[in-house]
């Protein structure tokens, strides 16, 4: 039987959090990931380039033959999905729903806190999803667009990165919320700040529930080991060390230009 990866791609780092969930659950599973390094961040771009950008995206995934397409991008997933599973001829998976179906799972007091990009955020993508599964849920909202340089810059720990996180999150913390949406994919590898910051709050993200999804489209006729190719449109200089740190181990990461289309 012929094995097709399943695609994935995200602004640059992020995404790969995603990745490492998916992989933990289908490891003879093949996957191509796609970091659009030379066009981060995709968080402070208007609604038309976010759609541009991702559709050459996932039509760059589309000649590796995958057989889907998982959007993890948060920002590309709020405005970009409809269009994605409408111009594509494979399955699209985002990760705003699964991390929205996570969060309500988790509050006991129904306050959430979602923070995001800028453009997620103002594109309203949680909320929505969030109100669809409970109308009773309040939901809170915060940009953070430093967040994203940060941790492309790899200062995951910083003491930079701790007083940006205090001064974000305290609006937040206010609100009494009792979960909190890491609405954007890069946000996971900044758990420990974020954690520390908001003690006795749960911090949710999409990873692991986009994973459950992921599964649905899968037939379990795939065995043995599943290879790993990540893609980067710009060979920036922390990917690699930064995507060995999510990924627990090393893939060779190959450079690519997305006008292949
Ligand atoms: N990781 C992305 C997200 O989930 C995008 C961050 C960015 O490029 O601004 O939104």
């Amino acid at each position: 039987m012929e094995r097709r990866p399943i695609g994935i791609f995200d602004s640059g780092v992020g995404g790969l959090t995603v990745l490492k969930a998916i992989r933990d659950r289908y490891p003879d599973e093949d996957f191509v990931y796609f970091g659009d390094t030379a066009r981060v961040p995709y968080g402070t771009k208007s609604e038309r380039t976010i759609i541009k950008y991702s559709l050459e995206n996932a039509r760059l995934l589309r000649k590796f033959n995958v057989k889907l397409i998982v959007v993890a991008c948060n920002t590309s997933s709020s405005y970009a999905l409809d269009i994605l599973k409408r111009e594509l001829d494979v399955p699209v998976i985002g990760v705003v729903r699964p991390g929205a179906v996570a969060a309500v799972k988790a509050t006991r007091t129904g306050n959430i806190g979602v923070i995001g990009t800028e453009a997620t955020v103002k594109s309203g993508a949680y909320r929505r999803e969030i109100l669809s599964i409970n109308p009773f849920i309040k939901v809170f909202q915060k940009p953070c667009p430093l967040f994203v340089p940060l941790i492309e810059e790899g200062w995951l720990e910083d003491r930079v990165t701790y007083m940006v996180a205090e001064r974000y999150l305290s609006e937040l913390k206010g609100k009494n919320i009792d979960t909190l949406v890491l609405g954007c994919t890069h946000y996971p590898l900044l758990k420990n700040v974020i954690g520390k910051v908001c003690n006795n709050i749960t911090l949710v993200d999409s990873a692991e529930e986009t994973a459950i999804e992921t599964g649905k489209f899968l037939g379990g006729e795939v065995k043995g080991n599943g290879e790993v190719r990540i893609l980067v449109s710009d060979m920036s200089r922390r990917f690699k060390k930064i995507a060995e740190m999510i990924m627990g181990e090393s893939f060779p990461v190959e450079e690519v230009s997305v006008d292949v289309c």
